[in-house]
């Protein structure tokens, strides 16, 4: 016989799960109405059972976690482009592209790179969920962000703001940590970087036709290097953001096809960190460690002399074993971190973004419809249509 307080909790349960169904059409219209995704998602898709979506179709969940990648993916492309026109291959602002090179001289091929493989993401995540019939991503009416004007930049419209970053460094120490932040662990920022450029804001600012060298000697070759600088971390920054949100989308998708994509993504977003990590120390390293930004006051100390070694010492990019699933009985592990959907899903992505400032100027709009695709991911669970 079924109790009454069984018969209570599943009327609960019921209701919670047609106020989530409501809620997610609800969304659907939001995101329809302001052009974010298509209107046409056949039924079929959406109602696709969990076993069948292999073979064709896809689950609903499968879905909201491949749109709110590829939000992502348009997101990075966006920011990776601006990079791109400044100081990639074929990078129109020498005086950058000098400053870059001073962290490594292959900076703007990795750069370049790095932009082709977000593009290739976003693109391919959006042709496959056309592909399976269910609704594409597209953030095209948010691109009003202006460009900067500084040589190299082209002038259209942008999602993304790279001209007043606050950016989280606190990857760099959680890396080199045996603390796993799933665990409750914080950690502290390797450098201080809050209201500062990532590219160059404009030639009178930053002469695109300057020295840039090791030391910088005048305060625009200073300004310009803390500007490289910046973008070295901010690039480690997003691809590590990158890593974690892979890592905790993939536990939660369906089908072996999107766990597949899910994983096979990840893994390159995995291999970007790995680089701007390394990268990233060398602006906190000898012989370039210590500028100091003369416009903002942002510095660029030397980690290496940093009394606490362990967290700061510049070539241990490699990530440190630490704690994993349970901080009793298990031995440390290295491993991306971190990855439960509070710290590394979709919400939490965004919500990342918004405190580096990468969204500055945005709509009230544009964060409600990528908040809602996040919302919707992070909803998504396995096994579940
Ligand atoms: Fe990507
Ligand atoms: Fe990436």
């Amino acid at each position: 016989m079924v109790s009454k307080s069984t018969l209570q909790k599943e009327s609960s349960a019921n209701d919670t799960v047609s106020a989530r169904w409501n809620n997610v059409v609800k969304r659907r219209s939001f995101l329809q109405n302001l052009g974010v995704i298509g209107a046409a998602i056949p039924a079929g898709a959406l109602l696709a059972a969990p076993g069948k979506s292999d073979s064709g179709g896809i689950t609903k969940g499968d879905a909201d976690i491949l749109r709110f990648l590829a939000a992502a993916e348009l997101i990075e492309s966006d920011l990776w482009q601006q990079y791109n026109e400044l100081g990639g291959v074929h990078g129109g602002n020498p005086a950058y592209i000098l400053a870059l090179q001073n962290l490594d001289g292959d900076m703007p091929q990795y750069i370049t790179d790095n932009t082709d493989d977000e593009i290739s993401h976003a693109a391919f995540l959006n042709a496959y969920l056309a592909s399976r019939g269910a609704a594409p991503v597209n953030l095209d009416k948010f691109r009003t962000l202006p460009s900067t004007i500084a040589t190299g930049a082209k002038p259209k419209g942008r999602l993304t703001n790279l001209m007043n970053l606050k950016v989280d460094t606190s990857w760099y120490t959680r890396y080199r940590s045996t603390e796993n932040p799933d665990l409750g662990a914080t950690f502290p920022q390797a450098v201080t970087i809050v209201n500062e450029p990532a590219i160059p804001l404009s030639d009178a600012d930053t002469p695109p036709g300057q020295p840039q060298p090791v030391p910088p000697a005048t305060p625009q070759e200073m300004r310009m290097q803390a500007i490289a600088n910046t973008a070295s971390f901010h690039f480690a920054m997003i691809e590590q953001g990158g890593s974690s949100l892979y890592a905790s989308m993939c536990l939660k998708v369906t089908s072996l096809e999107a766990l597949r994509i899910v994983v096979s993504i990840g893994g390159v977003e995995v291999n970007h960190f790995a680089v701007w990590h390394d990268k990233a120390g060398n602006a906190v390293n000898q012989p370039l460690a210590g500028v100091t930004d003369p416009e903002t006051g942002v510095t660029f100390p030397d980690l290496n002399a940093n009394p606490m070694k362990e967290l700061y010492q510049t070539n241990l990019i490699f990530p440190e074993p630490t704690d994993f699933i349970s901080e009793e009985g298990l031995p440390p592990c290295s491993v991306i971190r971190p990855t439960l959907t509070a710290n590394a899903g979709a919400v939490a992505a965004v919500k990342a973004l918004t405190d580096n400032q990468l969204f500055q100027g945005q709509s009230s709009e544009f964060f409600q419809a990528v908040m809602a695709l996040a919302t919707a991911a992070d909803a998504a669970q396995r096994g579940k249509d």
